[in-house]
């Protein structure tokens, strides 16, 4: 079977050697205090590091047990159930589950090539009140799209205008392969109606479960309680291991060296899609690890899954991405990333053939 399914990481893009000998390092440095109860927000050292980095202060910075988590706990020192919040359409398949849990009431707001429809946005402030708007700028998920800077700073201006919060997912910000960085989202908003949340899922590895959330201290006040009050402290051999590994200045030529590993791979799938898919309609990411596609009329994931399957390909249900899921019957998302060219190439080869062109 080939999986064109979830956003994992190519197993060879893992720096496994580096991480032997940082692990060691931090046994060897700090074992006693790593292998302890490291209390919410996260390891000392890191949350130093992370603060440094960020330029802001350490009451500014949560981490937990991934980003999904921290997402999680969010919704719950935010939100009552019966909130309204806003997300993207589509937008990344747990989010939308996790607001649905929580007995939230998303709305949609369609997303364009260039972020989302600003003129949706406006109209459906002027009915709502949400909590906080969720959204992944920077190569979104499932989409693969990024937001222009306009759209960046006028989502800024209504959240001042409409007070509500704006949660920044930015999972795939440094996985750039060609283009200009934007400055973030939450660069534009006070600080105190944002937060962001970063994860080393992508960038190192999803099995360190290491995930940050910045932004407004009151909030990461109550996300930090929530967690304590939830685990005591996020897991922390793996965050003393990330520390040593930034601190031994490893993090720059490792993110070099899997952009250098995942820029052919998106190319290769966006040849593909152009040769053989010209009814389909797609954005062209300049980054992260999806491309989103609409298949032409007459597609139905309903169908489509079980044949692929058939064929050998797992494919996630595009409906999954939709809050109305028959939104995403025609949806299917490619992660690239976690197949080699010639498994993209062979992939894409053994789908197409089975759709309605
Ligand atoms: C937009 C987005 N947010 C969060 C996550 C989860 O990240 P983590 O592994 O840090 O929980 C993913 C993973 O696919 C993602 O695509």
């Amino acid at each position: 079977m080939i999986n064109l399914t979830r956003g994992v990481p190519a197993p060879e893009s893992y720096a496994l050697a580096e991480f032997a000998e940082c692990f060691k390092k931090a046994m060897e440095e700090d074992g006693a205090k790593a292998m302890s109860y490291v209390a919410s927000p996260g390891y000392e050292p890191l949350i130093h590091l992370i603060a440094d980095q960020e330029k802001i202060d350490v009451d500014q910075v949560v981490i937990g047990n991934g980003s999904l988590e921290l997402l999680q706990f969010l919704t719950y020192t935010e939100t009552q159930p019966g909130d309204c919040v806003f997300v993207e359409s589509p937008s990344y398949d747990r989010a939308n589950l996790l607001m649905k849990r929580r007995g939230l009431n998303p709305i949609g707001i369609p997303l364009e090539t260039d972020g989302v429809d600003l003129n949706v946005l406006q109209d459906a402030l002027k009915k709502h009140q949400p909590k906080f708007f969720y959204l992944i700028p920077d190569f979104q998920n499932p989409m693969g799209v990024t937001y222009s800077l306009e759209k960046r700073k006028t989502i800024a201006e209504l959240a001042q205008k409409y007070h509500f919060f704006v949660v920044e997912d930015s999972p795939y910000r440094s996985l750039r392969y060609v283009g200009q960085d934007l400055p973030t989202l939450s660069s534009f908003v006070p600080p105190e109606l944002s937060v962001r949340m970063t994860s080393y899922s992508k960038t190192l590895a999803p099995g360190l479960r290491m995930g940050v959330m910045m932004g407004n201290p009151q909030i990461i006040k109550r996300v930090k309680t929530w967690a304590g009050d939830t685990y005591i402290g996020p897991v922390s051999p793996t965050q003393a291991l990330t520390y040593q590994f930034i601190k031994s200045g490893y993090y720059e030529p490792n993110l070099k060296k899997i952009k250098e590993l995942y820029a052919p791979r998106l190319a290769k799938a966006l040849e593909v899609l152009d040769r053989e898919l010209p009814g389909a309609v797609y954005p062209r990411p300049e980054g992260g690890f999806f491309i989103g596609v609409t298949l032409p009329e007459g597609n139905d994931m309903a169908t489509l899954i079980p044949r692929a399957k058939e064929a050998g390909i797992n494919i996630t249900d595009g409906r999954g991405f939709y809050l109305n899921p028959e939104d995403g019957k025609r949806f299917l998302r490619i992660p690239f990333c976690g197949l080699k060219p010639a498994e993209i190439e062979e992939a894409l080869g053994q789908l197409i053939p089975l759709l309605v062109k």
